[in-house]
């Protein structure tokens, strides 16, 4: 369906638990293994269901980190079974995708996302706080080998933490069939309120002048190839340049409440009308037309946590 401003809204991020096995820098949540509220994959079926009606075509599957959900296999394929649902993907940190990709791959999940911010063992510690590096590898790896396609790795580049790391990510979409995308990095922690960490998409081509643009698909990136690359680069500039007003999501958080925008704490809570179908549609109908025209980080920085949201 199109939004207040012309937009039409058919993108659903599905924040499954605000759990993860990580403790990233930029993330925003210092307690990342406190079990909050989380929805049954039942209840997440009939809300995405709600949303189908209400135009919704593509479902990705966030977190926290989705995979510490034993039960995830049961809530792509009720989620991949709805009517209207065309793609699910999921965004993960890899760490355990090794062991999940075949089975993921058979519950109806079409395509991942990982997210990797170093190939350095230590700097990847240091981001992180666990040295799990090589799972991740490996979970590429069977993603890869599941035929979870497109495979796109998400990198969060800061100066003079792992700024230096760009040419080795960058090779990454050189030997094998990966999109690396840089996401500008968004103000959700004490790191990220901090711009001067930020680099932007204008300084990664600087770097990487053989870079060539190839456009963009029905997202915010915009994809550059070079001469003997077998992936593409992407680059996500939240910051230097707002794609608002193309964007086409909306969220739904772990909890249950449903989110119009990234960039504000706003958050409706629709889960008294969980049974009642034609209302839930009508609900999130009405929440779809509350999106405001921009994030406004400009302004001012979302006081929860990228956990809450899956970005
Ligand atoms: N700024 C930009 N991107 C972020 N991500 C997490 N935190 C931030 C941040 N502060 C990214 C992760 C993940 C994606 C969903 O969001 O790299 O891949």
């Amino acid at each position: 369906m199109k939004d207040n401003f012309g937009r039409e809204i058919s993108y659903l991020r599905v924040s499954v638990t605000q759990r993860c096995n990580l403790n990233c820098v930029y993330c925003g949540k210092s307690d990342c293994t406190k079990k909050e509220t989380e929805l049954s994959p039942a209840v997440i079926e009939k809300l995405v269901k709600a949303f189908a009606h209400n135009g919704i075509n593509k479902v990705r599957i966030t977190g926290g980190e989705p995979l510490v959900r034993n039960d995830i296999c049961e809530i792509i394929s009720r989620v991949s079974a709805v009517e209207g649902i065309k793609t699910v993907a999921l965004t993960t940190n890899g760490v355990y995708l090794a062991k999940y990709a075949k089975r993921l791959k058979e519950s109806g999940l079409d395509s991942v996302n990982i997210s990797l911010d170093s190939t350095d063992g230590s700097t990847y510690r240091h981001l992180t706080g666990a040295d799990v590096l090589e799972k991740v590898f490996k979970g590429i790896d069977e993603a890869e080998k599941a035929g979870l396609s497109p495979l796109k790795i998400n990198a969060v580049l800061m100066k003079g933490v792992n700024s230096d790391e760009a040419e080795e990510l960058v090779n990454l979409a050189k030997s094998r069939k990966i999109d690396v995308r840089f996401i500008e990095l968004m103000p959700f922690s004490e790191n990220g309120e901090n711009a001067s960490l930020i680099v932007t998409g204008n300084e990664i081509l600087e770097k990487f002048p053989f870079l060539t643009p190839v456009g963009s698909e029905n997202g915010p990136a915009e994809y550059y190839t070079a001469e003997g690359f077998t992936g593409r680069v992407g680059l996500i500039n939240p910051i230097t340049q707002k794609f608002c007003s193309s964007c086409n999501r909306i969220r739904l958080l772990s909890d249950g409440k449903i989110k119009p925008c990234l960039g504000y704490d706003t958050a409706y809570d629709i889960m008294q009308f969980i049974d009642d179908e034609a209302e839930l549609i009508e609900k999130i109908k009405e929440i779809i037309m509350r999106k405001p025209a921009g994030h406004g980080f400009e302004n001012k920085t979302p006081s929860h946590g990228l956990n809450r949201t899956g970005g």
